[in-house]
């Protein structure tokens, strides 16, 4: 059974999120916050993408990037094995399991240097994905090659940009790396990608190893964030 939901009901909400109009929530200047934490909070509580995930139970924002990357490129489908990579809180995890968990089938590996809460059906390894520890482990917990990787990993940022750039594109260029190493034939990669300067060798050796590498920025990314989305199909193995 797919658990695919297209509208905004109790477990969809994708493309009219963003068109739900509440009362804006002006947050006050005082002395104990500062002008950039002020600006956050007025941000998170005027963004209808936290208020959407609260109605919906979902732990993350970040749950409605993925439901819109999966409804234009339908890459998750019951029965099938994922792995989520920097899955705290949980969002993509809780998307991933209601449309791939079903009683016969569907397994999915969520992994995250900070703890997360339990999500029903999905096994969970706190530890950092650059160890050499973290691919053995989620293998070993995953019972044969997987379908799917998805990774939504960033780092702390450190607010040098050119830094900050680089460290998340060695993420996903480790990410891309692993998912080369064990997926399953036709499998796909889905991964937080940061325009900049450092992308093209990661793209270089994605176009080598898949029929499709296309970017997308779903809706819920921030427009003034340079997150975008790589998603990658039709792994050659
Ligand atoms: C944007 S959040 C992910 C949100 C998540 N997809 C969701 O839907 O709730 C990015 C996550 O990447 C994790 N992360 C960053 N570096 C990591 C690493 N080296 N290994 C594992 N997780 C990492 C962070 O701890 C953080 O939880």
């Amino acid at each position: 059974m797919c658990h695919r939901k297209k509208s905004g009901g109790k477990n969809g909400g994708l493309g009219d999120v963003a068109s739900r109009r509440r009362k804006a929530v002006r947050v006050k200047a005082k002395n104990t916050r500062s002008e950039s934490s002020r600006q956050w909070l007025q941000r998170h509580l005027n963004d209808p993408y936290v208020a959407a995930a609260q109605a919906e139970g979902y732990r993350s924002r970040a749950a409605f990037k993925l439901l819109q990357l999966d409804e234009k490129f339908r890459f998750l489908k019951p029965g099938m094995k994922v792995v989520d990579l920097g899955a705290a809180p949980g969002g993509w995890s809780q998307v991933a399991a209601k449309i791939v968990l079903n009683k016969e089938s569907g397994k999915i590996v969520a992994l995250d240097l900070l703890p997360m809460q339990p999500v029903d059906g999905v096994d969970f390894i706190q530890m950092d994905f650059t160890s050499d520890e973290a691919p053995v482990e989620i293998k070993a917990l995953l019972d044969g090659p997987p379908d799917i990787i998805l990774s939504d990993m960033a780092p702390n940022t450190t607010g040098h940009a050119s830094t900050d750039h680089i460290r998340i594109m060695a993420l996903a260029e480790m990410a891309a790396q692993f998912a080369i190493d064990v997926l399953a034939p036709n499998g796909a990669f889905v991964c937080k990608f940061f325009q900049g300067g450092a992308e093209r060798d990661i793209l270089e050796m994605l176009r080598a190893h898949f029929e499709k590498v296309r970017h997308a920025k779903p809706e819920a990314s921030r427009s003034e964030s340079s997150e975008t989305y790589l998603v990658a199909q039709g792994f050659k193995k």
